[in-house]
C-alpha cells in the first residue's frame, strides 16, 4: 500500500514521513513538496510537486501506484493573512486537486488536517465542543472550514474515505514550523537555549491550546488506521493535547534554565490568537477511535529541550 505525503517537508510531514516509514517501509512512503533542490535522503523517494499542478499530481500518483495521501501541503494562519490569495489558492485548490485525483484514479484514502483556526470569536473558548459555531476570521481559518465541508462532501457524495484532525498549535524540535500563530512555542526553546531571552509576540496571558508532535503523529496514524465504519465524523476532529499561557511555558521552561527570561511585544498575530479557542473537547476523538494524549506541559517542556541542546542550533 504505498503512499504519498503532499508538503513532506513541512513540519508534520518532516515528523511523519519517518513514522509511516517506519510503519509501512522506507520505499512505500513516496514524499512530495513545492521545494526544489537538494533533499536529504530520509525523504526519498521525493517528487517535486505544486499541489496547484493537478496533471503533476496524476502522473505521481499513477507512477507510485499511490493509494493512500496524506495531504499536508498548506499556507499556514500567519503566511496566510500576508498572503491571502496563495493561502485561498493553495488550501482550497491544492485540496480540490487532490480530491478531485483521488476520485479519478481510485486513490483508497485521504488525510487532509484540519486547525483549530476554524474556530472564531463566536465559539466558545473553554473546552470547545465538537459541533460548534464555525466564523474563522482568517483567510487560513476560513480554508480550513471550507476544505472540512470539501472533504465531508466528498465522502458523502464519492464515498471516499477522507478523515482529518483540527490540530491545536502543535510543538516539535526537529522542524521548525511554517508561519503559524502558536509559532512561539516552537521559537521559544531556541532563544532560552542559544540567548536565555525571548521576546514573545503574544501576550503573557494568552492561552492556546497545544500538542506535542509526537502525540500529534501517533494521534494522526491510530485515526488512519481506525476501521472507516467506526467513524461518525470524518474530516473534523476536535483534538485535543496541553492547553497553556505564553508565561506558564515560559515559567515551565524557567525550572530547567533559571535565568531565562521572557518580554512581551505582540502584534499581528495577538489578534488571531485572541479569535481562538483556549481549550478542546476532543470527545468525539476519544471516543470513536480511542485518542488519548500522553505529553503534559512538564514531560513536553523537558523533552524539548533535552533533543535541542543535543543539536546545533543555529
Ligand atoms: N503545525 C501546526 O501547528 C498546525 C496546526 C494546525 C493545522 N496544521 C495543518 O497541518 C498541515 C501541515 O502543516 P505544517 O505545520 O507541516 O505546515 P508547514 O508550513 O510546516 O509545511 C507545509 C509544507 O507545504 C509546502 N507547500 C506550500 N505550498 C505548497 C504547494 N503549492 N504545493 C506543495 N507544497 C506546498 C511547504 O513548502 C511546506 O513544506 C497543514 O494543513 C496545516 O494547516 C498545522
Amino acid at each position: 500500500m504505498k503512499i504519498l505525503i503532499t508538503g513532506a517537508l513541512g513540519q508534520i510531514g518532516s515528523e511523519l514521513t519517518t513514522a509511516l516509514k517506519k510503519i509501512y517501509g522506507e520505499k512505500n512512503i513516496v514524499t512530495s513538496d513545492v521545494r526544489e533542490g537538494e533533499i536529504a535522503e530520509e525523504f526519498l523517494p521525493y517528487e517535486q510537486l505544486n499541489v496547484l499542478d493537478k496533471s503533476r499530481l496524476s502522473e505521481i500518483v499513477k507512477k507510485h501506484e499511490i493509494k493512500i495521501i496524506y495531504h499536508l501541503a498548506a499556507i499556514l494562519s500567519a503566511a496566510g493573512e500576508k498572503n491571502p490569495n496563495l493561502c485561498w489558492d493553495v488550501n482550497m485548490t491544492g485540496l480540490h486537486n487532490v480530491l478531485e485525483v483521488a476520485r479519478e484514479l481510485k486513490v483508497k484514502q485521504i488525510i487532509c488536517p484540519s486547525s483549530i483556526a476554524v474556530f472564531g470569536p463566536e465559539t466558545p473558548c473553554s473546552n470547545t465542543p465538537q459541533e460548534t459555531v464555525i466564523l474563522p476570521k482568517t483567510m487560513y481559518g476560513l480554508t480550513k472550514a471550507a476544505g472540512e465541508l470539501l472533504c465531508e462532501y466528498y465522502v458523502a457524495k464519492f464515498g471516499i474515505d477522507v478523515r482529518g484532525i483540527r490540530y491545536p498549535g502543535l510543538i516539535s524540535y526537529k522542524t521548525l514550523p511554517g508561519g503559524g500563530t502558536t509559532d512561539y512555542a516552537v521559537e521559544i526553546f531556541y532563544e532560552a537555549l542559544k540567548k536565555k531571552f525571548y521576546t514573545c509576540f503574544l501576550k503573557a496571558e494568552t492561552t492556546l491550546p497545544m500538542m506535542y508532535m509526537p502525540d500529534a503523529i501517533r494521534g494522526t496514524i491510530q485515526l488512519a488506521e481506525t476501521d472507516f465504519a467506526k467513524l461518525k465524523h470524518h474530516s473534523n476532529f476536535n483534538f485535543s493535547g496541553i492547553s497553556f499561557s505564553c508565561s506558564q511555558l515560559a515559567d515551565e521552561i524557567k525550572k530547567h534554565i533559571p535565568d531565562f527570561q521572557i518580554s512581551y511585544q505582540p502584534d499581528f498575530r495577538q489578534a488571531i490568537a485572541d479569535s481562538w479557542p483556549r481549550s478542546i473537547d476532543d470527545s468525539a476523538a476519544r471516543n470513536e477511535w480511542g485518542w488519548k494524549v500522553e505529553y503534559d506541559l512538564p514531560r513536553m517542556v523537558e523533552d524539548m529541550l533535552k533533543n535541542l541542546s543535543s543539536k546545533k542550533l543555529y
